[in-house]
């Protein structure tokens, strides 16, 4: 994480060049600060006037916000849309013939998709969904690959009303009954198995294992998309293969016209305690999100080629594939595999391949792939590319320069773009003809975005000081709350321990320097962000104490050079403290549980044991003392209220 110190020494600016900014849709600084200060003065007719120009609606709104139940925010409410239609239909007339998706699976083959194409797939999914009676407001969990199909799966959904979540592909058995439990899903869309970087995943036989309790019976449909043929156990009471169950849909299905606040999806996220919050989002107020965005910050052009990395399973391959260029327009690259298969040039061969005009990847990726091959970008033609961008967490300036020299050639700006799975869309980010760039700033909120750093109090804090970041005023594509959990949506979001409950608080702390920029600091909770994904420590806590030889377990995170955050577990065992001999096996035991549990990503990098935690007189543990254990530094810390000092001498050292 950044410091205020390492910040105040980043000294580069890196204004937009002339040819870039004469194109952009937000061509300067002056023009940028028009649009703020038309926002500032009339909030509502600002978004009002918005929402009318870039949504197709069914029935036209009257109502911009409705406060009256607030945090419960209502936008647009009396209007009525589809944002399948909006995404799809809207293009027939004008652009049917236009690659909407060029796919290239892991292993190399290409598949282009026109909007025409794409409309008629999403139509005879949506057709066989209704012909099950899976309608309106029912749930559906996908659980797919990053193929067309898993765009189709959610436009589909979409279409018809039905609301999607969907969970990442790298999600175990476990965490996968718990989501299709929390969103009573009547469907679930998957494949037979999933295929990156030439390693399948059995996705079928994990959606079997999560469904072979009773407690989800009311999933009476699966559908399973054939990837690779590979033998798999089937339910004939619940299970169609995707190819048989659309084969005789019609190509033409009527969308759904819904109310604006209909929920489009809900996604799963991690918070401060064991179980992962369901985000709801609306429908047009996430649309109108979206497709700003991809305005203002992507700059989009109808001659781009987009590419987002992002798998769908992540808020980003919501909003930056599945919806937003679909909302534009626009072609886009989808990727079924890893940045490193065969070789770490795969990124650049895609982009030199299909001509990607706009890149957007994690910090993460650019860091590993700078380790495998800080030069290998040089080998590529990579001219086409015109903007870059980065997104998950703080992007560390050496990574940024690198970013910037060696893949955009110091020819595109990167747009640094901050925002959560609740806010939807972008929040802070450069638009990138009006804005000068300072690496590892995400600089500027859009237009319209009232973001603040303020104390606990709410009071502003002046720059130079850090502080909790949050968003004053009501925006459209904001979280409208969390599946079946409204006093928790309250108490996450609009707590009253930071500026009494008035402010958005998005749980990142954050600075802004002299000139305003915001640099990002970090969580304010106990929520780690390890290689771009979002990790509740509580998660992984209570996945290693279900372990039948852990008493006790507490996990922090400590930096790392790739991943940006790594995982430290501090475990006590039941019974006796592990020999040398057995602390290798039982390391390797809890590793692979957790991986059940939760899923590969949560994996602990290390573990380290003890005969107990550092804890308070009170019993409460002591994770400052754990983080700075997990850091390797000295402590320097106030040790006196601890309970038992001695603790801290044994969870020195990490075990071999
Ligand atoms: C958290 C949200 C938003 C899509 C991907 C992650 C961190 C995100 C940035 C950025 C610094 C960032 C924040 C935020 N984060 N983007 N550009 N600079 N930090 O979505 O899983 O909901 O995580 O990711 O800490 O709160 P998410």
């Amino acid at each position: 994480m950044p410091t205020i110190e390492s910040i105040l020494k980043e000294t580069r600016i890196f204004s937009p060049a002339k040819e870039f900014s004469s194109k952009a849709n937000i061509p300067s600084f002056e023009a940028y600060q028009a649009l703020c200060a038309e926002a500032e003065d009339d909030n509502l007719s600002f978004w009002a006037k918005r929402a009318q120009e870039q949504i197709a609606w069914h029935k036209p709104f009257t109502q911009v916000l409705n406060d009256r139940m607030a945090p419960f925010f209502q936008w647009f409410s009396d209007g009525e849309l589809n944002v399948s239609y909006n995404c799809l239909d809207r293009h027939l007339e004008t652009q049917a013939d236009k690659v909407a998706i060029i796919f290239e699976s892991d292993d190399g083959e290409i598949i282009r998709s026109t909007y025409h194409d794409l409309h008629q797939r999403v139509c005879k999914l949506a057709n066989a969904l209704k012909s099950q009676n899976i309608n309106k407001g029912d749930r559906v969990v996908i659980y797919m690959p990053m193929r067309i199909e898993a765009v189709v799966a959610m436009q589909a959904c979409a279409r018809i009303g039905a609301i999607h979540s969907v969970v990442f592909g790298g999600f175990s058995a476990k965490s996968l009954h718990e989501r299709i439990q929390d969103a009573g899903a009547v469907a679930v869309i998957t494949a037979d198995e999933q295929v990156r970087g030439g390693k399948r995943n059995p996705l079928k036989l994990i959606v079997d294992e999560a469904l072979s309790k009773a407690d989800t019976a009311f999933v009476r449909l699966v559908v399973v998309y054939q990837r690779t043929g590979a033998d798999i156990r089937f339910d004939p009471a619940r299970d169609v293969w995707w190819h048989e169950f659309t084969e005789n849909a019609g190509l033409q299905c009527e969308p759904e016209w819904v109310g604006a606040e209909h929920p489009l999806f809900t996604l799963y996220t991690s918070g401060s305690t064991g179980k992962p919050k369901g985000v709801q989002h609306s429908s047009a107020g996430y649309l109108l999100g979206t497709k700003e965005s991809m305005q203002w910050i992507f700059d989009y052009k109808p001659a781009d080629v987009f590419w987002c990395t992002a798998d769908v399973g992540w808020i980003t391959g919501h909003s930056y594939v599945a919806y937003g260029p679909l909302a534009m327009g626009a072609t886009q690259v989808i990727f079924e595999g890893i940045p490193t298969y065969p070789n770490a040039g795969r990124f650049w061969e895609i982009i030199q391949k299909h001509k990607v005009t706009t890149f957007y990847t994690a910090p993460t990726a650019i860091r590993s792939l700078i380790k495998l091959g800080a030069d290998l970008p040089e080998q590529y033609e990579l001219s086409s590319l015109r903007l870059l961008g980065s997104v998950g967490e703080p992007i560390n300036p050496e990574a940024w320069m690198w970013f910037y020299e060696k893949v955009g050639r110091s020819r595109c700006p990167i747009v640094d773009t901050w925002w959560q799975t609740e806010t939807g869309s972008h929040m802070i980010a450069p638009a990138p003809g009006a804005i000068a760039l300072k690496p590892g700033s995400c600089t500027f909120p859009l237009p319209g975005i009232s973001a603040a750093i303020v104390d606990e109090a709410g009071h502003d804090v002046e720059n130079g000081k850090g502080g909790f970041l949050v968003i004053k005023k009501p925006f459209p594509s904001q979280i409208r709350t969390l599946w079946g959990d409204s006093e928790r949506f309250k108490e996450a979001y609009f707590s009253k321990d930071i500026g009494c409950g008035k402010y958005y608080v998005s749980g990142d702390s954050a600075y802004r320097d002299i000139e305003g920029y915001f640099w990002i600091m970090g969580r304010t909770d106990d929520v780690l962000n390890v290689s771009g994904h979002r990790l509740g420590t509580m998660e992984i806590e209570s996945a290693l104490v279900a372990h039948p030889s852990v008493a006790e377990a507490a996990v922090v995170g400590k930096p790392h050079e790739i991943k940006g955050e790594a995982v430290i577990a501090f475990v006590v065992l039941k019974g006796q403290y592990p020999h040398a001999e057995e602390i290798t096996q039982i390391t390797h035991t809890l590793r692979e549980w957790v991986a059940k549990e939760i899923g590969p990503i949560a994996k602990p990098d290390e573990i380290r044991f003890g005969e107990n935690l550092p804890k308070t007189r009170s019993g409460k543990i002591m994770r400052r003392l754990l983080r700075s254990l997990a850091k390797g530094e000295e402590i320097t810390q106030d040790v006196s209220t601890l309970e038992n000092p001695a603790i801290l001498e044994q969870l020195k050292y990490p075990e071999k």
